[in-house]
């Protein structure tokens, strides 16, 4: 049993949760962004995070540490709180990145482990083995099998309260990813990291990145805290919470304003291009970006740095918000809108709808039909499975809202793209009293279709009659033969 993470609310696979971190003394809430710290260069240092920012836990690389003659020293005198200066959660990697960029590391999980738990790491890694995007499927097991043996080495060690995460590997291999995820649910570990997804972020393959991560969620259990390693721009956090990630971390912030990059929710923005900050947070308000343009480096790129953290977290705050209110999906749509990979990746995401529906709480706030998508969220599958149980008898008209005709029938429901037919008592409960606009989409009536078609195949005794004056005609073609049409009225 896990009892480091505990899950308060879910909205599809999203969830708010809470992990608790004891060598800390603290209690995080996820989703939580994690800022990468470098320890020789820190363009915001780690005090202001907090103060600031509210970070309340971010993550060094102890390989760095290790590694450093003067820094190593430090670490282990004064501890990594002390050294960084900041008093939240402090998770460490191991030199696995550097493994996967340099091709080697000198130092053995045991060692970076006993190495993270005497600098007073909080969440340790062992030395996974970041095995790249699309390679041979021979070259993915068998480093996944080193994987494996590593975190097996890593229940082995004393690490006292650090809390070790757990890597998942595979490769693009789903059904290795979701092997590595149930042998890593089976170890003693504690946070379970997917990785090697870096380049697949780089490339933009959101597809891809929803597929992996739905594996891996396949292959543990509902109380495992789930970490996307490398996933820092904002632009995908709500899509990567919707598939049922909760820790991030952000190097890209500081990396990004080296570059004179400005991150927003929708992309990435070059300060040469912009002529005024679209953007609330207090650089963009007191600056323009001409000022930024003219001040001395360092400056303008600290500057850049404050504003893809203040954007960074405030998309993170909006992340949570929508959660509480059961509407993420709705975020995740409107995000989706910016680039079309997202889009691909969103309808990845909904191609596994039924993993979603699983844990999506049956009420909430209200449904809004938002586009073609909205019509495959997981409340719309929901009613659907929902018609096949209802039982109904006698002569039985589906019809619209407008054009409603009474007469002599024994029922009478009404018809709601994207969710088809519902009884009158059920019209004020959710999704079916959402807002769906007047002009829909032809997705959104083949949907309402299928749950016609649901309700007619449970109930093969009573006979059914459509007044849909509104619909599109192929889709009334293509409602079953058994149905009535009503004309004539
Ligand atoms: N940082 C980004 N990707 C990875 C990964 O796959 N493993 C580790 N340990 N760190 C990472
Ligand atoms: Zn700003």
């Amino acid at each position: 049993m896990r009892d480091a993470f505990e899950v308060r609310t879910y909205d599809g696979a999203a969830r708010i949760g809470e992990l608790r971190v004891p060598r800390a003394g603290v209690t995080v809430e996820t989703p939580a962004l994690m800022p990468v710290v470098n320890p020789h260069v820190q363009t915001i240092e780690p005090a202001r995070l907090e103060s600031e920012f509210d970070a309340e836990i971010l993550i060094t690389n102890s390989y760095i540490l290790h590694g450093s003659d003067d820094l190593r020293e430090a670490a282990l005198q004064q501890g990594l709180h002390d050294l960084l200066d900041f008093s939240g959660a402090i998770v460490t990697d191991s030199g696995s990145f550097q493994l996967a960029e340099y091709g080697e590391i000198d130092v053995t999980t045991t060692e970076i482990l006993e190495f993270q738990r005497e600098i007073g790491s909080d969440i340790g890694t062992p030395v996974d083995i970041p095995t790249p995007p699309d390679v041979e499927r021979e070259q993915a097991e068998r480093e996944l099998a080193t994987t494996q043996e590593r975190l097996e080495i890593a229940e082995g060690v004393d690490v006292g309260e650090m809390l070790v995460n757990a890597p998942i590997q595979g490769s693009t291999y789903r059904d290795l990813r979701t092997q590595a995820a149930e042998h890593a649910d089976g170890t003693s570990l504690d946070v379970f990291p997917i990785g090697a997804v870096v380049p697949l972020l780089n490339s933009y393959r959101y597809a891809d990145i929803a597929e992996i991560v739905g594996a891996v969620k396949r292959g543990l259990g509902g109380d495992a805290p789930v970490h996307l390693f490398g996933a820092g721009h904002p632009m995908m956090f709500a899509l990567a919470v919707a598939m049922g990630c909760d820790l991030f971390d952000s190097a890209a912030y500081a990396l990004y304003a080296r570059d004179e990059r400005y991150l927003t929710v929708r992309g990435t923005e070059h300060l040469a291009d912009l002529e005024y900050f679209p953007c609330e947070c207090p650089v963009c308000s007191e600056h323009t970006p001409e000022q930024l343009r003219e001040m001395d480096d360092a400056r303008a790129e600290r500057l850049l740095a404050e504003h893809n953290l203040h954007v960074s977290f405030g998309e993170m705050r909006r992340v949570k918000q929508a959660i509480r209110r059961g509407n993420l999906l709705e975020l995740v749509e409107a995000r989706a809108r910016n680039h079309p990979t997202m889009l691909d990746g969103y309808r990845a995401l909904l191609d596994g709808a039924d993993r979603l529906e699983a844990s999506d709480p049956t009420t909430k706030d209200a449904f809004f039909h938002v586009s073609t998508e909205s019509a495959r969220r997981p409340e719309v599958r929901r009613h659907h499975q929902r018609l096949e149980r209802f039982d109904v008898s006698g002569d039985v008209l589906l019809a619209s809202d407008r054009g409603a005709l009474e007469e002599t029938f024994d029922e009478r429901w009404t018809v709601t793209p994207p969710f088809g037919p519902y009884p009158p008592a059920l019209a004020e409960t959710y999704p079916l009293n959402g807002e769906v606009p007047e002009r829909l989409e032809r997705q959104a009536y083949v949907a309402a279709s299928e749950g016609i078609r649901r309700l007619v195949s449970g109930n093969p005794g009573a006979s059914f009659t459509v007044a849909l004056w509104d619909w599109p005609e192929d889709v009334l073609a293509d409602l079953p033969e058994s149905i009535d049409r009503a004309d004539g009225f």
